[in-house]
């Protein structure tokens, strides 16, 4: 009957402890084998940014911020001690641009750095520059097989992007070119993922940082590994000293081996444009949240659990439930849940809904936001295991992105995941914070630090 199709669907949203240490076992050998053979699932990207900053570095960069929920331009001033003054513009990339020739999205992006450089009237900074050039760090928040700090191959696009001609070529090479297309005076000497961005700048001022993690369109992390451990890409003698890996993680299980998936999951995979890639990612960053609530709520209409049975068109349209709307849900705590019925009337187009069918929505809502929670715990648990880390000293995960920043109770949710799978005592070493402004000043300051190398 419908109460039993409801229980059981909330139930296939559930992951016990147990259940937890089983995929974080998992993970922990998948990192081994990202960081022993190139083509594992789990890409475990060297960097090659090995120095973290010393809180000294100063200067005026440039940096681009592209692959999450806005396209930024920032100009980063780092005053040292710590301190940094960041001055950005926010650019909304067309959606034809995401998709198709990538001439198209790299003269957008050259065409928005020159109107910054413009607006905020920094050629006399390029000018007064030993090579006449403003220099810039390139944050570009998807997996790029990296040749050095500054040269990378897309291997693949994820969260929407589709420009098939980019993949496999240098992503800064696109850049320059179409830089030197509009003759904007800007060298680009990093490229850096998001996550290594959010980790560096973060590490700029709390120096316990060890990982930086983004919850928010996509999801994935970087961290700091010893040379050693790359055996991919080990020569004689064995190196020493340390580099920080884009792990990638959003890719874990795209051979289906642990993670419990259910039915709307793998009606999502199969209907997306990366169908049996990202697997991980599909559980729990915002590009697909709301997607799977709302196949969960079509299958409980349908069954007649919800709604009196009855079906509108934006329900049945892909997409249409944004993970904002279950924000506003979560968020709602009045008795009649006001919220939660204004946001089925206006969204989904159900005008009337009884009390019983909004409290059936909010929690079913709970269970997979709850669910993004949990497995987010799992892969910072089993990222800080392949660390070692902590043994006696605390240290700090940063984090950025929408889903961690907007979403209600995910913060607790995670960090209680985290005590139930380390204990309350290390986890009471482990830092979970908020990383501000993370990968556009981590992409400055790398560009800082190779700067000064020169
Ligand atoms: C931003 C970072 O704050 O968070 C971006 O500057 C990152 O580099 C983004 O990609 C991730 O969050 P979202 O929600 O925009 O994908
Ligand atoms: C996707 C990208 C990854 C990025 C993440 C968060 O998983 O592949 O490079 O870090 O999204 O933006």
């Amino acid at each position: 009957n419908a109460d039993k199709i409801y229980s059981d669907v909330l139930a296939s949203f559930q992951i016990p402890r147990d259940k937890m240490r089983l995929i974080a076992t998992h993970m922990y050998s998948e990192f081994v084998r990202g960081l022993s053979a190139d083509g594992a699932p789990i890409r475990m990207i060297p960097s090659y940014a090995y120095a973290m900053p010393t809180s000294h570095e100063t200067g005026v960069y440039l940096a681009l911020d592209l692959g999450g929920t806005n396209f930024r331009v920032c100009a980063v001033t780092l005053k040292g001690k710590g301190q940094f003054d960041v001055v950005a513009d926010k650019f909304t990339i067309p959606d034809s641009a995401k998709v198709g020739p990538g001439a198209a999205l790299f003269d957008f992006i050259a065409g928005a750095v020159e109107q910054f450089v413009h607006t905020h009237d920094l050629s006399a900074v390029a000018a007064s520059s030993a090579t006449g050039e403003l220099t810039m760090g390139f944050t570009f928040s998807f997996p790029v097989k990296q040749e050095s700090v500054a040269r990378g191959a897309l291997m693949y696009w994820a969260k929407g992007f589709d420009c098939p001609d980019v993949v496999g070529q240098d992503v800064v090479d696109l850049l320059q070119v179409a830089l030197a297309r509009r003759a904007v005076k800007v060298r680009v000497v990093a490229l850096v993922n998001d996550t290594v961005g959010t980790l560096v700048a973060h590490a700029y001022k709390a120096p316990a940082t060890v990982m930086g993690c983004i919850l928010g369109t996509g999801t994935n992390a970087a961290y700091i590994e010893q040379l050693a451990q790359v055996t991919k890409y080990r020569g004689t003698p064995t190196p020493t000293g340390t580099m920080l890996i884009n792990t990638e993680w959003g890719a874990f299980d795209s051979e289906g081996k642990v993670l419990p998936l259910t039915q709307f999951d793998r009606e999502l995979d199969a209907m997306s444009n990366n169908g049996k890639q990202q697997v991980f990612e599909k559980l729990i960053s915002g590009m697909y949240l709301g997607e799977i609530t709302r196949r969960a709520l079509v299958h409980l209409v349908e069954a007649g659990a919800l709604f009196g049975g009855k079906l509108s068109t934006p329900l049945q349209t892909v997409y249409a439930f944004e993970t904002a709307y279950m924000s506003t849900i979560e968020a709602d705590t009045s008795p009649a849940l006001t919220a939660v019925g204004q946001v089925l009337a206006d969204h989904l187009a159900v005008a009337s809904t009884t009390l019983t069918d909004r409290q059936l929505v909010k929690s079913l809502v709970q269970q997979i936001g709850t669910r993004a929670a949990r497995l987010s715990a799992v892969g910072i648990f089993a990222l800080l295991e392949k660390m070692g880390v902590p043994e006696s000293k605390p240290v700090v995960v940063a984090v950025d992105g929408s889903v961690w920043l907007k979403y209600p109770g995910f913060q607790d949710r995670l960090r209680a995941a985290l005590r139930e799978l380390m204990g309350p005592e290390k986890a009471a070493l482990v830092s979970v914070e908020t990383a501000h402004d993370g990968s556009g000043t981590g992409a400055a300051l790398i560009a800082a630090l190779v700067d000064k190398q020169h």
